[in-house]
């Protein structure tokens, strides 16, 4: 059989031209969706009177022998054929004859290519929406287990303020949080059907598109039919929330990768997600992390190559639109391979509490505590910032630690300090002095992570 659309051609295809214009190597992964769309289309066909019953039935059948195939891996598609919709097509009329013809009817290939996008990604964000989920649930229980672990915090990477490890590990549980609501915000816009606006202004036929919505479940249809098959913003919000999730994964990587160093010491990977090296024995590298960190280069590649694709496109469709697809699949793949990575990495993490805790205790991270103690003895804030500053060029001066003074240290500078500054710069009262409503102290964390937990369970 020669080209579905060969009609109005008085030659063959450049060799070329077909490869170059070619979907199917990449737009296969569709055939699901494809066939799913086809069978609500062709149902709503029957029920409008645009087909008789049986031709329905008979379509309905191949198509389901068609989806079969495809499952169990026995179609073999080709390259003359194009694409997925018009590879399915060509299978169905050689699987039941011209009847197949017109499963067609009413429809374009580009509302048909929107709905297929529309349902494959509605598909994934569910998904990769539960994967995210795990990734908090791992995050959670290490925060659970850690609620007492006091490590440094830091700004511009300097040591700035104890806090518990806990508390670090919630820190990625809200981002992930505003991670989920934007992809459950995006799927408004995916779970709208295009289908129906046909090539581009609507069909003669008297088709009934919220029917097909709602074979297919869709919560509407879309407004405009010139919109319909030249909208790709949905995928777009999508890349750019894989984009901010890859963000936010890069970054708890980053600091797995340094809390993993010998410098820091603060955890360990388990081994099963690490590497050795091909010479140096004694190497155990955190290299899932590392490719976490860098697959987040193609996402924002994907994410800008398809703004830029969309940008300058005239209305309606155009065959531009045809490199919305593979930007999306490696996407899909990329995010996922890194979040089914990512949950058992942090469930597995072992913390070095021991050593996170030691290093607490040296360093000046307690100092903001003891100008907090000057000001609530009435001295103006910047006036005990001075002070202090004082006091921990002295400590580094002298070769000590804030808690290393003698309260006559600590006097020569402000006669307001008694014994009760010892406790004050205790690291675990300094953490649980940020008794505020997302501070740092452990009762917070605790009351953070339960509101997580009853958020969690309420999903
Ligand atoms: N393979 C095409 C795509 O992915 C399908 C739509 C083609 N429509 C057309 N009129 N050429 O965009």
């Amino acid at each position: 059989m020669s080209k579905l659309w060969g009609g109005r051609f008085t030659k063959k295809t450049d060799q070329l031209v077909e490869e170059y214009t070619a979907s199917i190597t990449f737009d296969k992964e569709l055939a699901e969706e494809d066939v799913q769309g086809s069978l609500a289309h062709v149902a709503m066909l029957g029920k409008c009177g645009i087909l008789p019953q049986e031709d329905v039935e008979k379509i309905q059948e191949g198509l389901h022998r068609i989806l079969q195939r495809i499952r169990r891996g026995e179609v073999e598609y080709s390259i003359a054929d194009e694409d997925i919709h018009m590879n399915i097509e060509k299978m169905l009329i050689e699987d039941i004859g011209p009847v197949g013809g017109k499963l067609h009817t009413g429809r374009s290939r580009n509302d048909q290519v929107a709905t297929d996008m529309h349902l494959y990604l509605r598909k994934r964000v569910v998904e990769i929406v539960g994967l995210l989920h795990k990734l908090q649930e791992a995050l959670i229980e290490q925060a659970k287990a850690n609620v007492e672990t006091i490590v440094p915090g830091y700004t511009h990477l300097q040591r700035a303020q104890p806090i518990s490890f806990a508390h670090h590990m919630m820190a990625y549980v809200s981002m992930f949080q505003r991670d989920i609501e934007r992809l459950q915000d995006s799927y408004k816009r995916i779970n709208v059907l295009p289908l129906g606006a046909g090539a581009l202004a609507g069909t003669t036929f008297p088709i009934d598109r919220r029917y097909v919505a709602e074979l297919l479940g869709f919560d509407g249809v879309y407004e405009n039919s010139l919109d319909a098959v030249s909208d790709r913003d949905f995928i777009v919000e999508f890349l750019a929330a894989a984009a901010l999730i890859m963000t936010h994964l890069s970054r708890l990587c980053e600091e797995l990768i340094l809390w993993m160093s010998t410098e820091f010491q603060f955890i360990e990977l388990d081994d099963a997600f690490c590497t050795g090296s091909s010479i140096m024995p004694q190497k155990k590298n955190p290299d899932v992390a590392e490719l976490v960190r860098g697959k987040t280069g193609r996402v924002y590649g994907h994410l800008i190559g398809l703004l830029t694709t969309l940008k300058g496109l005239p209305l309606a469709y155009n065959k531009d639109m045809q490199e919305d697809k593979e930007g999306m699949f490696d996407t899909v793949r990329t995010l996922q391979g890194a979040l089914q990575l990512m949950a058992p990495m942090i469930a597995t993490m072992k913390v070095n509490a021991d050593r996170m805790r030691a290093a607490v205790y040296q360093d000046f991270s307690n100092a903001t505590d003891i100008a907090d103690y000057l000001v609530n003895k009435g001295i103006p804030f910047r006036q005990a910032h001075e002070i202090i500053g004082k006091i921990v060029l002295y400590c580094i001066q002298n070769n000590k630690y804030l808690l290393d003074l003698e309260l006559a240290e600590f006097n020569q500078f402000s006669k307001l300090f008694d014994e009760k500054i010892y406790d004050v710069l205790q690291p675990m009262n300094v953490v649980n002095a940020r008794n505020v409503y997302g501070g740092t102290a452990t009762n917070q964390v605790r009351d953070a992570i339960a509101r997580a937990e009853s958020m969690l369970a309420a999903t």
